[in-house]
């Protein structure tokens, strides 16, 4: 899972363009601040409004150690709390996903809220002088959705959706991602820090090496690059001749995503939308990622595959390989990332040199560091 880089670009200067310091990788006080500075700041993809299709439906996500409950509001829209009672902090909801009858229940002393989030009762509070039940509704977190995927943010003022979204929306409207339904979900605990995946993700130096599979359907060098963009890293690859999509034989019995131009049936996209949502745009399926830090040296992957539902109503329709394809080279993938952690969190670790194919790795370390110390 990476993107090519074919791009001829002026040399890097070398003295600049070395790998972060060891406490980037290793240090808690240091992932509190990017939590702060990135992802308490910018919006995340916490996942798919096709999981929550009905008003009470909802699910829970935790980044670091915020936790917020994503549900479907009785006029259809999608709202998200933290999922913290107003009364005396206890995390409302325990399970991942379910659906509210109505309302939302503190098990501690039973305050109760309504799906907008607004505190309906709060039993024992009538005799406090000056209480009144408005003061106290859910906190509210922001959630915007682009083509059936459902973004949060932390923040108290966030920049606009669109600002964040800088012409994605445009850019991948033929693959009409709302439409599709998820077919299989997989969750992968890497220990790693979140900063490694993504540069997994956007280098495929290694993909001959460590990708056999995924090198016979798609040469490493195919493709190219959009330079970096302040929210997202991304580029494509090519399809090799005869190959139609990315599965364990390169075949697909599938038909492609209705609405694609030829030349987009022969690519396939990666873009990274900084800083935790990873989309790869296949002719025939879409594969997501949804990535959740929860420690310096810890992160959680959700891992989706989503295809259209005429194909999924078909007689046969069988995903597998596509799943069993991309089961195989996560797993490569995350096993670097561990082996990367494990060897920066090394006594003998010391900042070494991109290449020139580097480049976008080169670009969310500058991210990172101009969000978290102000400078580039
Ligand atoms: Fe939630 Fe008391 S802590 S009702
Ligand atoms: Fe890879």
């Amino acid at each position: 899972m990476s993107t090519a880089y074919t791009n001829i670009r002026p040399a890097l200067d070398a003295s600049e363009a070395m790998t972060l310091p060891q406490q980037y990788y290793t240090d808690p006080a240091h992932f509190q601040r990017e939590m702060e500075a990135i992802h308490f700041d910018m919006w995340l993809c916490a996942g798919r409004t096709n999981q929550i299709p009905n008003a009470g439906d909802y699910f829970t996500r935790r980044v670091a150690n915020a936790s917020v409950i994503i549900v479907r509001d009785e006029q259809g829209g999608i709202r998200a709390f933290h999922n913290v009672c107003r009364h005396r902090g206890t995390q409302l909801c325990k399970q991942e996903s379910g659906s509210f009858s109505g309302s939302i229940q503190c098990g501690y002393h039973a305050w109760t809220y309504k799906l907008d989030g607004g505190l309906l009762r709060a039993p024992h509070m009538e005799k406090v002088e000056g209480f009144c039940e408005a003061d106290y509704p859910l906190n509210h977190v922001a959630a915007e959705v682009w083509d059936g995927h459902i973004f949060i943010n932390l923040s108290a003022h966030p920049i606009p959706f669109s600002e964040h979204l800088a012409g994605l929306d445009q850019k991948f409207r033929p693959w009409r991602m709302e439409e599709l339904q998820m077919v299989e979900r997989r969750v992968y605990h890497l220990k790693a820090n979140w900063k490694l995946v993504i540069q997994n993700y956007s280098e495929c130096l290694h993909c001959p090496i460590v990708h056999p599979l995924l090198q016979k359907q798609s040469h490493y060098m195919s493709g190219d690059n959009e330079p970096p963009q302040p929210t997202y890293l991304g580029g494509r690859m090519d399809l090799r001749d005869g190959v139609k999509s990315l599965t364990m034989d390169g075949n697909s019995i599938r038909c492609a995503l209705p609405g694609l131009s030829s030349a987009d049936e022969r690519h396939v996209y990666y873009y990274c939308l900084l800083p935790n949502f990873f989309l790869n745009l296949h002719p025939d399926y879409m594969l997501t990622f949804t990535m959740w830090p929860k420690a310096a040296d810890q992160t959680e992957i959700v891992c989706e595959w989503h295809f259209h539902p005429d194909e999924i109503a078909k007689p046969g329709f069988n995903p597998n390989d596509a799943i069993e394809f991309w089961d195989i080279t996560n797993k490569q993938d995350w096993e670097l990332s561990d082996l990367a952690q494990a060897g920066i969190s090394s006594k003998g670790y010391q900042p070494g040199p991109y290449s020139n194919r580097e480049e976008l790795l080169l670009a969310l370390d500058r991210f990172v560091l101009e969000r978290t110390q102000g400078r580039k």
